[in-house]
């Protein structure tokens, strides 16, 4: 059987990463070169710094990338990057590189939408995966409720009206004084919290919606830390993150066994960076386990930014003969529609 091997690059945010995918499926390798570190001190992802730092590693990490997977250019089938969303100076870097190669090459150059790429994470770890499914996708920048009626074909049900659920993770703990990125920390410190924690408020909005609103309770979280600080008082930040994770996990969790009732799904995926966040995996497998619903999500490094779920996806865009053309540009507002 012809093996079918696409390099899969993504610089959308902050992680400089290429994999090479063999037939959809098989991770031949997976290199994720994180800036965290970089970041760290400005307490957030400075996008001027991101793109430098996406040239200066964009070529070793592709080398590397083929070195693992054994594989050279000439044997590639395709070049697939993430074009959107993401930041346009980051974004940019990858499109122009995947340009480069696929036209030296000769081979394919295929668009990849990063939203879409998180949830295709989870046919990799699960390739036998069939429709219709109903995927949470809670990520930095976004948190949406999609369902999918076949491979490219979706149906936005619902999302955030303000602040994604990883970037109110983030804004909190950095509040908090936890660091970058928030989502980890918040789960670390909430691990030590007393029961549920601080009660915060949870938004469920109008009834029926399948939107989301977490800037209420970011603010909230923020009011009492300001609240504390007026009055000397010392906030337990366990007793905190405690509380501000079991309020993004109940509503996450009710309004995606609402959605899977909606679209009569009765397979759920967890898709994005928060659905590395142990709390939620917990939550939902037993909500879903209680409805008769199957969930299933990916291993925590396939959950952040990573190239190979870029691979999955392009992979059935490329047997759909799905192809980009030289003109092919970033686009930072890009939607999944
Ligand atoms: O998907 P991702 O790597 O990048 C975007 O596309 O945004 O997601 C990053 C987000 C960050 O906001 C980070 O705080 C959050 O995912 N995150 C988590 C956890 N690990 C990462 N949030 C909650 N719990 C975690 N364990
Ligand atoms: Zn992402």
């Amino acid at each position: 059987m012809k093996r079918n091997l696409i390099l899969a690059i993504e610089t959308s945010c902050d992680e400089t990463a290429a994999a090479v995918i063999e037939n959809g499926q098989r991770i031949r390798s997976n290199i994720v070169s994180s800036q965290i570190t970089v970041h760290q001190k400005f307490g957030g992802v400075v996008p001027e710094i991101a793109s430098r730092h996406h040239l200066e590693n964009l070529p070793w990490v592709v080398d590397q990338a083929l070195e693992q997977a054994e594989v050279s250019f000439a044997e590639l089938d395709a070049v697939a990057v993430t074009y959107g969303p993401g930041l346009v100076g980051a974004l940019l870097v990858g499109v122009a590189g995947a340009k480069a190669m696929a036209a030296a090459q000769g081979i394919p150059l295929i668009g990849v939408n990063h939203i879409e790429g998180h949830i295709y994470a989870n046919f990799l770890a699960h390739p036998a995966l069939g429709f219709p499914l109903l995927c949470l996708l809670v990520s930095g920048g976004h948190t949406h409720l999609v369902a999918l009626e076949g491979h490219g074909k979706y149906r936005v049900l619902g999302r955030t009206r303000d602040d994604a659920a990883g970037e109110a993770f983030d804004k909190v703990a950095r509040a908090m004084g936890l660091g970058y990125p928030g989502g980890p920390k918040i789960q670390a410190a909430a691990a030590n919290g007393e029961g549920a924690g601080i009660e915060l408020p949870r938004a469920w909005l109008e009834p029926g919606s399948l939107d989301f609103s977490f800037s209420g309770l970011k603010s909230a979280a923020l009011n009492y830390l300001n609240r504390a600080a007026q009055k000397g008082e010392e906030v337990n930040k366990s007793d905190l993150a405690a509380g501000f994770q079991q309020a993004v996990v109940d509503v996450l969790v009710g309004k995606t066994l609402a959605a899977a009732k909606q679209s009569g799904a009765g397979t759920v995926l967890l898709a994005g960076g928060v659905a590395a966040n142990q709390a939620l995996r917990r939550e939902l497998g037993e909500a879903c386990r209680q409805e008769g619903l199957d969930l299933y999500y990916p291993p925590v490094e396939l959950c952040t930014d990573n190239a190979a779920m870029i691979g999955c996806a392009a992979y059935y865009k490329f047997l759909a003969g799905e192809f980009a053309g030289p003109d092919l540009n970033a686009v930072p507002g890009m939607s999944l529609a």
